[in-house]
């Protein structure tokens, strides 16, 4: 089949993951998300008790570490070297170091080769900060989702609360702020709207509501190509 790639970017907690995984549900397209990756290494990168300033270290890590997205169709586990760390990458620790990690060069160098690897063929939602910048810059669809802070850390807060990790409406507030801000701010592909990114602001929308739009989109691009 030939590749279709819609790519939707935007900073934590705008819904990119819920909205990608559930418009690839409803279109059949496979789900990739990257943000899990970065998290993944940085999971190791602690568990390691690697210094997270040893940017030599950390690309080291990426180029020798095997990760793997089950991607029986879904994309939802996540393993390290064969090890299932699915729920260990969303605990607060890995949200405050992810940051560090994902600045890295030869980190992203390493993986978005793994990225373009999976989704270069077939027709793939891939969710992260820089696919409609650096990844797939001829993505057939590029969405860029916006939320206000607050209502970002809000959603967050339920989401992990949800899991059964409890942290404050505060403190998510603050590591999102930090994060968006270290993220927007690296010199190695920074999280910014490629110009030809439709914006959509999710604030005030329903998680249905930002999902029927972007397969609205999707459809009129894939009615486009025909
Ligand atoms: O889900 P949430 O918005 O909390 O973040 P995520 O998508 O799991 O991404 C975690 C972190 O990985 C981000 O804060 C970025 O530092 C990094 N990341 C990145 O640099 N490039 C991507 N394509 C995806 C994530």
């Amino acid at each position: 089949m030939s590749r279709f790639v819609v790519a939707i970017d935007g900073p934590a907690g705008a819904g990119k993951s819920t909205t990608a995984r559930r418009v690839a549900e409803r279109l059949g397209f496979l789900y990739l998300d990257t943000g899990a990756m970065y998290r993944a290494l940085t999971w190791k990168a602690l568990e390691g008790g690697i210094d997270l300033a040893d940017e030599e270290a950390l690309g080291e890590l990426a180029e020798t570490s095997r990760i793997d997205i089950d991607s029986e169709g879904r994309g939802d586990r996540l393993l390290v070297d064969g090890d299932d760390v699915t729920e260990e990458i969303r605990t607060p620790e890995v949200s405050r170091a992810v940051s560090h990690v994902a600045k890295v060069p030869a980190v992203r160098r390493a993986m978005v080769r793994l990225q373009r690897a999976i989704a270069n063929e077939g027709r793939f939602v891939v969710e992260g900060r820089d696919i409609g910048t650096v990844v797939f810059p001829d993505a057939d669809v590029k969405v860029y989702l916006e939320a206000s802070l607050e209502e970002r850390a809000e959603r967050r807060r339920r989401e992990l609360s949800d899991r059964g990790v409890q942290q404050t409406h505060g403190e998510l507030v603050e590591e999102i702020r930090r994060r968006d801000e270290i993220d927007s701010g690296r010199e190695d592909s920074p999280l910014t709207r490629a110009d030809d990114a439709g914006p959509l602001d999710t604030t005030g929308l329903t998680i249905e509501g930002q999902v029927d739009e972007v397969v609205r989109r999707v459809r009129a691009a894939l009615e486009a190509q025909r």
